[in-house]
C-alpha cells in the first residue's frame, strides 16, 4: 500500500448523512472530499484523482448510477474505484449498481467499520492492479530488449563469419593485384625494350608502331593504371566493411582506461566539424562527468557515428545538442537533433546491420549496428526517442565501472 494519505471522494447531497463518516475516515488518515452532487463529483474526479469515491446512488440532477456511468466512460476517471452508498437492498437497484461500473456498494444506514473494511479491501485491490500493471509494462520492456539482444548477438554471429569468409578472398585478391601490376609493368616494359631494338630496322620498326597502334597499347597503358588505382579502391571500401563487422561483432583487444567523455566529444566534433558545420549549429549542454571506464577510440567512433547521423539527418540548417550527466553509478550521453525523424518502423530497423535509407555511396547502414555493438561490449545501452518531422534524441547509457572489481 501507497505510505501517503489517500484520498476519497464522498458524492452525497445530504450533509447530516455525512458527517460522522467524514470524521470517522480522517480520523483513519484518509484525506476526505465532499461534493454535493453528481455534476461537482465528477469535476472533482478529473481534478483531484481521488483513490476511491464513495457515491450516493439518489441525489438531485443527475443521480449516482448515471455520475458512476459517465466517470467509466471518461478514461481520466475509469480507474477510480466507486462504492455505492444506497438505502435500497432490492436486488435490481444492486444490479443497476454493479451495470453501471460500481465495484461495491452499502447500505443506510451506514456502518462504519463495514465502510472501511470496504474501502481498505478495494484500495488493495486497486494497488495491487496498479502494481500488476507496472510489472506488466517492466516486464514488456525487458521482453523488448531481450529480444533485440538476441536478434543482435545472432546477427552478430552472422556478421562474424561473414567477415571472415570474406576476409581470405580479399587477401589473395589484394596480394594478386600487387603481382599482377608488377607482371603487367615488366611487360610494358618489354614492349618498350622491343621496340627500341626494332628502331634500327626501318621495316621492323615500322610494323612495331602499327601494331602498337592496333592494340592500343597507349591507352591500356594509361587505363590500367586507373583501373589498379580504382580496383585497390573498392578492395579498401570491402576491407573497410569487413573491420565493421568485425567491430560489430567482437571487441578488439583495446585497453580499457578511465577516459574524460567531454574530452572524446570535443575531439570527435572536431573530426566530424566538416560534416557539420554547414548543416548545424551545435548546443553544448555538459554536465558532470566522472572518468568513465572505457575503450575511448571505440566510443569516439560511436559519437561520430551519432554526430554525422545527426547531420545527415538536417535538410537545411537545424541545432545538434549534446547533453551529459551522470545518473548514480551510470552516465548518459544525449545526442539530439531537429531533423527528419524517424517513424516507428524505421526506428524499429535502425540497430540491423546494413539497414539505411541513404542513398548508396552515402550510407552503408553500418553506423548504428556499431555503435550499438561497441555500448553493448561496455556494458551499456542506447536509446533513442524519434518523431516524423520533430527530430529524433539518441542516448547513450554507460556504467561508469564496468563491473566491481575485486582486490587480488
Ligand atoms: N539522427 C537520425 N535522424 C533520422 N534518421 C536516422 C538518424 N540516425 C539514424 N537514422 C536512420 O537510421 C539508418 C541507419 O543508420 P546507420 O548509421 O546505421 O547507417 P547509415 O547512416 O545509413 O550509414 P553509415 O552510418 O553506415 O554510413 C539511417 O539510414 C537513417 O535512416
Ligand atoms: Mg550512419
Amino acid at each position: 500500500m501507497k505510505h501517503e494519505r489517500q484520498t476519497i471522494l464522498i458524492v452525497d447531497d445530504v450533509p447530516a448523512n455525512i458527517g460522522v463518516l467524514v470524521e470517522f475516515l480522517e480520523e483513519k488518515q484518509f484525506r476526505v472530499l465532499v461534493a454535493r452532487d453528481g455534476e461537482e463529483g465528477l469535476e472533482r474526479c478529473r481534478l483531484v484523482q481521488p483513490d476511491l469515491v464513495l457515491l450516493d446512488v439518489m441525489m438531485p440532477g443527475i443521480d449516482g448510477l448515471e455520475t458512476c456511468r459517465r466517470l467509466k466512460q471518461d478514461s481520466e476517471t475509469a480507474r477510480i474505484p466507486v462504492i455505492f452508498m444506497t438505502a435500497m437492498t432490492d436486488s435490481d437497484n444492486v444490479v443497476a449498481a454493479f451495470e453501471a461500473g460500481g465495484v461495491d456498494y452499502v447500505t443506510k444506514p451506514i456502518r462504519l467499520t463495514e465502510v472501511l473494511a470496504r474501502i481498505n479491501t478495494h484500495l488493495a485491490l486497486r494497488e495491487m492492479h496498479r502494481q500488476l500493471s507496472a510489472q506488466n509494462a517492466l516486464l514488456r520492456e525487458t521482453n523488448d530488449r531481450l529480444l533485440q539482444a538476441e536478434k543482435m548477438a545472432a546477427i552478430g554471429q552472422l556478421a562474424a563469419g561473414v567477415a571472415h569468409e570474406i576476409n581470405n578472398p580479399i587477401g589473395f585478391v589484394n596480394c594478386n593485384l600487387g603481382s599482377l601490376q608488377t607482371y603487367v609493368t615488366t611487360l610494358f616494359g618489354v614492349i618498350d625494350d622491343f621496340q627500341q631494338a626494332a628502331s634500327a630496322t626501318h621495316a621492323v620498326a615500322a610494323r612495331m608502331a602499327e601494331l602498337n597502334e592496333a592494340a592500343e597499347v597507349d591507352f591500356i597503358r594509361h587505363d590500367f593504371a586507373t583501373l589498379m588505382s580504382e580496383s585497390r579502391d573498392g578492395l579498401q571500401r570491402v576491407k573497410d566493411i569487413v573491420q565493421s563487422l568485425k567491430d560489430f561483432s567482437h571487441a578488439d583487444n583495446a585497453d580499457t582506461t578511465f577516459a574524460d567523455l567531454h574530452q572524446g566529444l570535443d575531439s570527435t566534433l572536431r573530426i566530424v566539424s566538416s560534416e557539420i558545420k554547414n548543416k548545424a549549429d551545435v548546443v553544448k549542454e555538459y554536465g558532470d562527468l566522472p572518468p568513465v571506464e572505457c575503450i575511448s577510440s571505440q566510443l569516439n567512433q560511436v559519437f561520430m557515428n551519432l554526430l554525422v547521423n545527426a547531420a545527415h539527418a538536417i535538410a537545411a540548417r537545424g541545432v545538434i545538442t549534446i547533453r551529459t550527466g551522470r545518473a548514480g553509478q551510470w552516465i548518459w550521453i544525449e545526442i539530439g537533433d531537429t531533423g527528419t525523424g524517424m517513424d516507428a518502423e524505421t526506428i524499429h530497423r535502425i540497430f540491423d546491420p546494413f539497414f539505411t535509407t541513404k542513398p548508396i555511396g552515402i550510407g552503408t547502414g553500418l553506423g548504428l549496428s556499431v555503435s550499438y555493438g561497441i555500448v553493448k561490449r561496455h556494458g551499456g545501452r542506447i536509446e533513442v526517442h524519434s518523431e516524423p518531422g520533430k527530430g529524433s534524441r539518441f542516448t547513450v547509457h554507460l556504467p561508469i565501472q564496468r563491473e566491481p572489481r575485486h582486490e587480488p
